[in-house]
């Protein structure tokens, strides 16, 4: 039976009690952690979202009622203590916050029982993902993932706090509008009133914010749901949260300023940090080049070197043949790995073709000077000594090739670097290396379309000594983006827009729209630059992604309070889910997918 709390007030969260307090008498409030019957004397830890403290329950003080109360307490009731702080009687528990104290009860009442939890409200929780999930609300309850969303909450705080008093001005935009182009699948929201027609969920604010400034609203700040239909990975939601900003009268370097500082006082308040300024800025060539990688891991070293010149005469055919066809080839030195087994060696060769590459070349330099090689057969005893040399290689080491074309190189060497890093524990989460990779290519080719696409988004300003290259050579146009990468993760992204009409027009035609399609699909942009534009920029971070490494955590997941499996659905809610006939029928909606799936399963 619950009891009404009437009449008390809580007067402390758990930690909040110190050895200062006691003498005092408190009124608390939480949950039941566990709780001991020592006959006669009953502790109990209590929990709120603070931590742990221990209650202690004698007759004496709380009568013969209030114990055979205090003797049916189990796991997870939700109860309100009044007692007195004491000195604890047994030894300190150093493990805890309030490990020197204890309170002793002289009143109780039991606000809610419950039911035993389907697994333990625990840290570090052995329980598989899936059932959490399933009772997220209890999952919720655990001591990590309480610390991950308080943390998150002191972010955005934070963030709000700090971006006020730089002048930026927090301004909502709509949820439901039209397609955005972040290049990510939209969701579709249906409208009864204009059967036949579709909102999309905002894959981003850009064109909102960019409107904004438009408006003279000069410096927006907004803390957003963002909506993408792509593929789940572990740094990936359907829907996740961007600290979304855009600033008038400004450019690159003004753009990296504000956000230098944001980063420097969000890692020292939240997680005791220092970050130091100014971070280091890459371009996207050299991080390509020296990472194989737009978003390198700096932690460690390994870097990629280009061998093509030294062997393009040679007389492997793996390697002369990519150079013939245009590619390049390009090697890492695992330093100290040569020894490694040959088993791991052809896991590390299958791993590289999960990236697209036909093979990888390795060679060994054994202790003795001499090689172990999957293609010294095909070389002199002189291109091996160069090639050996050229990457820094010492007895002991191992070295890994990939020939192919540029790109499949870059993304081969730049997987294998991270994958034999993890495996071999170099990669320390308390270590936070910041980079900033600018000058990205504005545009990319796409094999798929068969036309060029935006690296960033359209609205992305070329380089100004690149303008003229828009009408003669595009794939070579760098843009004014940039990209700020933590431990090799990306957690913002943003660039100085096109603000004049012609530009942005060429843009669209570059990007193979007619006028026409331009204006059916963005005219609102298009003739809002029509009316006076100030020059504008700006990024967005993934607040999600931001908050899973300052909490050290694997999975955007566990720093999310209600978030979505691979499938992209729900396990608590169990949405997705069908919906009644009758909406169906008020929005126009006819489901045809359905019944031809059901035939084919
Ligand atoms: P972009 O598309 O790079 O830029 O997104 C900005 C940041 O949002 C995060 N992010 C995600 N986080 C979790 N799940 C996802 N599915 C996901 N997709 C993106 C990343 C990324 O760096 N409008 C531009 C910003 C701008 O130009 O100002 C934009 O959205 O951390
Ligand atoms: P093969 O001539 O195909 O037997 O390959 C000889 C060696 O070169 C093997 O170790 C292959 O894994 C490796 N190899 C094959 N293709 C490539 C490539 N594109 N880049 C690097 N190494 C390769």
């Amino acid at each position: 039976m619950a009891e009404s709390m009437k009449g008390l007030h809580r007067s402390h969260r758990c930690t909040e009690i110190t050895t200062n307090d006691i003498g005092k008498t408190v009124t608390v409030m939480g949950w039941v952690q566990k709780s001991r019957n020592k006959g006669g004397i009953i502790f109990v830890d209590l929990r709120d979202r603070s931590g742990l403290l221990q209650i202690i329950f004698e007759e004496n003080d709380i009568g013969a009622d209030g114990f055979a109360k205090a003797e049916k307490l189990k796991s997870e009731y939700v109860i309100a203590v009044v007692g007195r702080v004491e000195a604890r009687s047994g030894a300190v528990n150093e493990n805890l916050a309030t490990g020197a104290i204890e309170i002793r009860a002289n009143e109780l009442r039991i606000l809610s029982e419950a039911e035993t939890p389907p697994f333990p409200i625990e840290a570090d929780s052995k329980t598989r993902e899936e059932l959490r999930l399933k009772y997220r609300y209890l999952d919720l309850r655990r001591p990590d993932l309480q610390r991950n969303l308080m943390m998150r909450s002191k972010v955005a705080t934070l963030t709000r706090q700090f971006l006020a008093g730089e002048g930026f001005l927090e301004i909502e935009t709509p949820m439901l509008t039209k397609s955005t182009p972040e290049g990510a699948r939209d969701y579709l929201v249906p409208s009864r009133i204009h059967p036949g027609s579709f909102y999309a969920l905002p894959q981003s604010p850009q064109l909102f914010k960019q409107l904004l400034m438009v408006s003279g609203y000069d410096r927006y700040v907004q803390i957003v749901k963002c909506f993408r239909d792509e593929d789940l990975r572990a740094d990936r939601q359907p829907e996740f949260t961007q600290i979304d900003m855009e600033l008038s009268f400004v450019d690159v370097d003004d753009v990296i300023d504000v956000n230098e500082r944001l980063l420097q006082k969000l890692f020292k308040e939240v997680i005791g940090v220092d970050v130091t300024l100014p971070i280091q800025r890459m371009t996207w060539q050299e991080a390509m080049d020296r990472y194989g990688s737009d978003k390198p891991d700096t932690r460690f070293g390994m870097e990629l070197k280009d061998v093509t010149e030294l062997v393009k005469n040679c007389g492997f055919s793996v390697f002369t043949g990519a150079i013939a066809a245009g590619g390049s080839v390009r090697g890492i030195n695992a330093e100290g790995q040569g020894n490694m087994p040959r088993k791991k060696i052809d896991a590390l060769v299958e791993f590289a073709k999960g990236y697209g590459a036909k093979g990888l070349a390795y060679l060994a330099v054994n202790e003795d000077g001499t090689y172990k090689s999957s293609f010294a057969k095909f070389m002199t005893e002189e291109e091996l000594k160069a090639l050996v040399d050229v990457m820094g290689g010492k007895p002991g080491d191992l070295l890994l090739f990939a020939a192919d074309k540029n790109k499949i190189v870059y993304s081969v060497l730049g997987a294998l670097r991270l994958e034999i890093a993890n495996n071999l524990g170099l990669l320390d989460k308390n270590q936070y290396n910041f980079l900033w990779v600018t000058e990205f290519p504005l545009l990319e080719w796409s094999e798929e379309e068969n036309r060029f696409v935006a690296m960033h988004h359209p609205f992305t300003m070329p380089m100004d000594e690149d303008l003229p290259l828009l009408d003669t050579d595009p794939g070579k146009v760098r843009a004014k983006a940039y990209d700020i990468v933590l431990n090799g993760t990306e957690i913002g992204g943003g660039s100085v827009r096109i603000f004049q009409n012609d530009v942005q027009e060429k843009m669209f035609e570059v990007l193979g729209f007619t006028k026409e399609e331009a204006y059916e699909r963005f005219g609102f942009l298009l003739n809002a630059f029509k009316y006076g534009v100030p020059p504008h920029a700006g990024l967005a971070y993934g607040l999600d992604r931001l908050v899973m490494l300052m909490a050290q955590m694997d999975s955007i997941r566990d720093v999310i309070a209600f978030p979505k499996v691979k499938d992209a659905s729900c396990l608590m809610t169990d949405a997705p889910n069908v919906v009644d006939d009758k909406q169906l029928e008020e929005l126009g909606i006819a489901i045809a997918a359905q019944e031809e799936a059901a035939k084919t399963e």
